[in-house]
């Protein structure tokens, strides 16, 4: 498919198929802005539209929206058991949004006479989850057979999203509102209610206004880390330095630049917010400037310079001292993997910040590390060790989290 909007707002959806059901609502206007934002969230989302729904809004809208050919009728292709017998070509979930209070007494009767409620029908047989995000006016849903029907699909599984009460109707939800009984729907909540602060990215310090030292860091290991932990119901909040990846819309992401303004950001978060977990998984720079010029440095008046570096204290070793129950994580890149040196660095750092997690990887691997999508890494907790092997960074982010969540329980 690859739609240019692809992910642009976030990854939680990668990978996701999603169906999404338009019945005949006024609110089915809002459908394809609801299937865009699915796509920004990385869902792959094919469209089907009731008969009703046909005369409100056109199929070829929802084709240019979703990239996808809009499925108007079950043909000898079996649409309808091809996408929701939860087989390798199925969706995932099936969204009804708008569903109407006609389509909601047939599923909730078992009826399938037409192309939706069928689809649906199979879906429910092969327990796809399925969310409805009905809209109405008021008067048709407080009608008590509606909410029987409601009840009876409730009980079969079916997540429904309240609707907003407005001017005497009852409006389809929010897509946020949508967005989240989706995630929901498709991932384990185990961070529900967890505050995580994720730093990620490489610092930069200031040798003249236009002049800098950085380092290769992309941020690519925290934004796979900041993703999962959104997609399993945390709050995330992400501390960027000046990676080279777009930070998703739907992450708070506050935008940093020096290794000063990463501990002053990191200090007034742990202050202000009680964190669960701080992941410090960004690659400040050690060392700062010690007299930054304010203007720009002329080669024609030097034929050389001396460029004086301080090391900086290491932002690490503040946090347990800021909020002592915070479980920290911390990342270190070793140039190599000489076995001696992983042992000095984990003591060293267990010694200094007490973290509750290290986490090594080999930044000399051409196939590993910064600014790749993949990785290789080792975690150590004070009296454990656990290998995740060669993976991409999205997969040893899940590992990451299953294996944390598994050693503190
Ligand atoms: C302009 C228009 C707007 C409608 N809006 C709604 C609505 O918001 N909710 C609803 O349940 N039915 C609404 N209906 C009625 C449904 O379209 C009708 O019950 C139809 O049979 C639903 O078929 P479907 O569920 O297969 O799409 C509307 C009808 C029209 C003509």
């Amino acid at each position: 498919m690859g739609l240019d909007i692809s992910s642009i707002n976030g990854h939680e959806l990668e990978g996701k198929k999603i169906l999404l059901c338009i019945t005949g609502s006024v609110s089915s206007m809002e459908s394809p802005r609801i299937a865009r934002e699915l796509i920004k969230h990385g869902a792959d989302v094919i469209p089907v539209l009731s008969n009703s729904a046909s005369k409100l809004i056109g199929p070829e809208l929802l084709h240019w929206a979703t990239g996808n050919e809009t499925i108007t009728s079950l043909t000898g292709k079996m649409e309808h058991v091809q996408l929701a017998n939860g087989g390798d070509d199925s969706a995932d979930l099936i969204l009804i949004a708008p569903c109407t209070s006609n389509t909601i007494g047939k599923l909730a009767q078992g009826i399938s006479d037409d192309t939706i409620s069928t689809i649906c029908t199979v879906g429910l047989g092969s327990d796809i989850p399925i969310v409805i995000a009905s809209g109405m006016h008021e008067p048709m849903f407080e009608n008590p057979i509606l909410q029987n029907n409601i009840s009876i699909l409730k009980k079969n599984n079916v997540t429904f999203v309240s609707p907003i009460f407005e001017h005497n109707k009852a409006k389809m939800a929010s897509f946020h509102a949508i967005f989240d009984e989706i995630l929901s729907r498709l991932f384990i909540q185990d961070l529900s209610g967890k505050n995580i602060l994720v730093t990620a990215g490489p610092t930069t310090e200031k040798i003249d206004p236009i002049r800098i030292i950085t380092n290769k860091s992309s941020g690519k290991t925290g934004l796979a880390l900041a993703n999962e932990a959104k997609r399993r119901g945390a709050n995330v909040t992400l501390i960027y330095g000046d990676g080279t990846e777009i930070p998703p819309t739907s992450i708070r992401t506050i935008r940093v630049s020096s290794s000063q303004e990463l501990l002053d950001v990191t200090i007034s978060e742990l202050s202000q917010i009680k964190y669960d977990f701080y992941f410090a998984s960004a690659a400040p720079s050690d060392f700062r400037i010690l007299d930054p010029s304010n203007d720009k440095i002329s080669s024609r008046n030097n034929s050389s310079i001396n460029i004086e570096l301080e090391a900086y204290p290491k932002i690490i070793n503040s946090i347990k001292q800021i909020s002592p129950s915070t479980k920290l994580i911390a990342f270190k890149a070793l140039y190599g993997n000489d076995s001696n040196s992983i042992s000095n660095a984990i003591s060293e750092i267990f010694k200094d910040s007490d973290a509750d997690f290290i986490i090594v990887n080999d930044v000399s691997r051409k196939d590993a590390g910064f600014s790749s999508d993949y990785n290789e890494l080792n975690m150590f907790t004070r009296n454990d060790s656990f290998k995740f092997p060669y993976a991409s960074k999205k997969k040893l982010s899940k590992s990451i989290f299953n294996q944390i969540l598994k050693t503190l329980t």
